[in-house]
């Protein structure tokens, strides 16, 4: 028992020397490649064994050829060790090579092409995760390029539609100025229209921009959705008689909501007019304001007999209208990108959909507390 415990002292002595000196081998080559720290531990595991039997041995528990028997099936066994640590860690290493530039590819622009072939679960990981911010990038680079596109193309269109009018503007005054208009009264009246329009769109574009640019400030109060509703349904009214168009607004629940006025009562406006300007005359626009799971939903449903299914998801974009002439005086697209901008800014919610004979938008609104 006592020759037992002396062997495992003995042998545990020269084995943590060869332990300790492999820990520092470990930690000086621990920036190389694996590769070279798979074969300092399987030479560690080796020369521990040996560094044992070699203390056992100066011990005099082992006799010559004994030791000798022993010191040939560790060299053996540290042969076949280290070729296999070797063949390990050239996999290990040409793996992570293909998958390092398989990442420098999809880097350059490219996208994300995972490496053929088996590799070990840190790099399958590694792979998984390089592939799913490859498919994020990649959707955050096709949605960058949509969002410039449809910028530029905004720059066009409300250059169009402020040169178009300007021109008439000029034309009107120098015809006033030479005296050669016939009715200087309309001539008036028309340009104080246009005037109009154009500041209603400076002022849409600057009301976009502000939200665009994150500085939409909101000063919101309680108030109550059926004032709100109330409020946008009487400024909308001149323009609903005009086009012979029926303004309905009976559904109306009393709702508490934590709003800006000012901001809200742009967003339902907006919502009315573009709903009356789509209904034929005799139609009918219908507000209704409902209490849904913790929130309120106003509606604004018209009859101008469903929005084409390939649209719907676009109708919110800036200065997307559908197709309809792009000439004055059609509006400028920005409507219910103002509408959505204000909502979210709210915490809430624009969506749209078709119902029998038309569509409707609605737009939910957390509810005020208490
Ligand atoms: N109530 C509606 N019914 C049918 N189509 C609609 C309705 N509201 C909007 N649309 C479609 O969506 C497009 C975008 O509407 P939006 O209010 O953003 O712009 P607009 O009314 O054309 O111009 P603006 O509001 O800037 O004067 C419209 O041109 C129209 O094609
Ligand atoms: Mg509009």
């Amino acid at each position: 028992m006592n020759d037992v415990l002396l062997i495992a002292v003995f042998a545990l002595v020269g084995a943590a020397g060869a332990g300790l000196a492999g820990a520092v081998v470990l930690r000086l080559v621990r920036h190389r490649s694996v590769a070279v720290s798979l074969a300092v531990v399987a030479a560690v595991t080796v020369t521990a064994m040996l560094a044992g039997t070699l203390a056992v041995a100066q011990a005099m528990f082992l006799s010559a050829h004994d030791l000798w028997v022993v010191t040939v099936v560790v060299a053996m066994a540290a042969l076949v060790s280290m070729a296999t640590a070797l063949v390990l860690g050239r996999w290990v290493v040409a793996r992570s090579r293909a998958l390092t530039r398989a990442a420098r590819d999809f880097g350059e622009g490219g996208g994300f092409c995972a490496p053929a072939g088996t590799v070990t679960a840190e790099l399958a990981a590694l792979t998984r995760e390089l592939a799913s911010t490859s498919a994020r990038l990649d959707a955050s680079r096709r949605r960058e390029r949509a969002l410039e596109a449809s910028r530029r193309e905004l720059v066009a269109w409300i250059s169009h539609d402020l040169r178009t009018p300007l021109a008439g503007l000029r034309a009107m005054a120098e015809a006033l100025e030479d005296g050669m208009a016939a009715d200087p009264g309309r001539y008036h009246r028309q340009i104080r229209t246009e005037v109009d329009r154009l500041t209603g769109m400076v002022t849409d574009l600057f009301e976009l921009s502000r939200i665009h640019a994150g500085a939409l400030t909101l000063s919101p109060s309680r108030m109550s959705v059926y004032d709100l509703v109330g409020d946008a349904l009487s400024g909308a009214d001149p323009l609903a008689r005009e086009h012979g168009v029926r303004l309905v607004g009976e559904d109306v629940a009393a709702v508490p909501v934590e709003v800006d006025g000012k901001e809200m009562t742009r967003v339902l406006a907006n919502l009315l007019v573009n709903a009356i300007r789509h209904t034929p005359a005799d139609g009918t626009v219908a507000v209704a304001a409902e209490r849904r799971e913790g929130a309120v939903v106003v509606s604004v449903t018209d009859g101008c007999g469903g929005i084409p299914a390939e649209d719907l998801p676009r109708v919110f974009d800036t200065g997307w209208r559908g197709a309809e002439a792009r000439t004055p005086p059609a509006g400028a697209g920005l409507g219910l990108a103002i509408v959505r901008g204000i909502v979210e800014a709210h915490a809430g919610r624009a969506e749209v959909r078709n119902v029998p004979g038309g569509c409707r938008f609605e737009v939910s609104l957390p509810t005020a507390a208490g």
